[in-house]
């Protein structure tokens, strides 16, 4: 069964299909949140590094003043990320106070990430103490982890002074993607999995298998591929600029692939990534 809400770690749920706005300009992101969060999506998915955040924040604060009676700030789950160039105690903190800053319309943060592991051992783990003592605050709700390994996973949930989980781990995942290692520790350790570039960048559309499931369930590739990720367990961000393809990707949820289909689209798992992994990234014993 797919669920269209996710309960987190911390107690908290998450709507189980955010929109994602890497590459969204700022200049469209407002809108496209606005039309998004009228079409039904519930969540959305920015970071620091998108240079969007403060045009997604006006978004869901314009839809709920046009009407305040049924959009609720408490209905919408708002996800940022701090990237790699402010990680350490100092910097995180200074960092989650610009979001909290651009986002001060909308009154808190639902999830804060680390966007990768790409520093050290000193730095990953000031950034989470800073992250740590953000939802203290209650400014921010949840905090999470992007682009973790195994390995990277394992050195967080060893901090002395841990007193909270990554709520989720985003990273690409898609049929090509399928990190069967990271997805498997996340499960055991009650870590969701988010999973980004689910529409492996629209590169795939065209494959034999993704046409032939289409066909067979009358459905979009798209919405073949988002299944099958939801049909995991995963939350799935796909980015579109498109407003007409907001509300399909969204409906994604309403069908279910057979154990069958899913596992043919498992058979085509070959570690393809389309951008960044940072989920290899050397541990500090490993690049001496
Ligand atoms: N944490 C990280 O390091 C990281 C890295 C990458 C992405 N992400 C997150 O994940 C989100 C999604 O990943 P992504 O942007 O890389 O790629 P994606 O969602 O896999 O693919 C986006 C592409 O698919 C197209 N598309 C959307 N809906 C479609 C449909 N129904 N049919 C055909 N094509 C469709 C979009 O075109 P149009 O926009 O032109 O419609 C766009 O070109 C990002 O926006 C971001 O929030 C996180």
């Amino acid at each position: 069964m797919i669920s269209e809400i996710i309960k987190l770690n911390s107690g908290h749920e998450i709507p189980a299909v955010g929109l994602g706005v890497y590459l969204t300009p700022p200049n469209v992101a407002e809108n496209i949140t606005i039309e998004a969060l009228r079409a039904g999506y519930r969540h959305i998915d920015s970071a620091q590094y998108y240079r969007n955040e403060h045009e997604v924040c006006e978004g869901i604060s314009k839809w709920i003043k046009e009407d305040p009676s049924k959009n609720k700030r408490e209905d919408v789950f708002y996800t940022t990320k701090i990237f790699d160039d402010n990680h350490g105690y100092e910097l995180t903190k200074k960092a989650i106070n610009v979001s909290l800053e651009r986002a001060k319309d909308i009154g808190y943060i639902d999830l804060i990430l680390m966007h990768s592991p790409q520093s050290d051992y000193e730095r990953r783990h000031g950034s989470w103490i800073a992250l740590q003592e953000a939802v203290k605050s209650g400014l921010v709700k949840n905090i999470g982890v992007s682009n973790y390994g195994v390995k990277h996973l394992k050195e967080l949930l060893s901090y002395s002074d841990l007193t909270i989980k990554p709520a989720v781990n985003q990273v690409e995942i898609h049929p090509w993607l399928a990190r069967k290692d990271i997805t498997e520790y996340c499960k055991e350790n009650d870590i969701k999995i988010e999973a980004y570039s689910p529409l492996v960048k629209g590169l795939k559309m065209n494959d034999e298998h993704l046409i032939s499931l289409s066909k067979k369930y009358n459905k979009t590739p798209a919405q073949i591929l988002l299944n099958w990720s939801l049909s995991k367990g995963y939350i799935v961000l796909p980015k579109t600029v498109t407003p007409s393809r907001l509300f399909p990707n969204l409906e994604a949820t309403s069908f279910q692939l057979s154990d069958e289909d899913i596992a043919t689209l498992d058979t085509l798992d070959k570690y393809m990534t389309t951008g960044w992994d940072p989920t290899t990234y050397p541990l500090d014993d490993e690049k001496k």
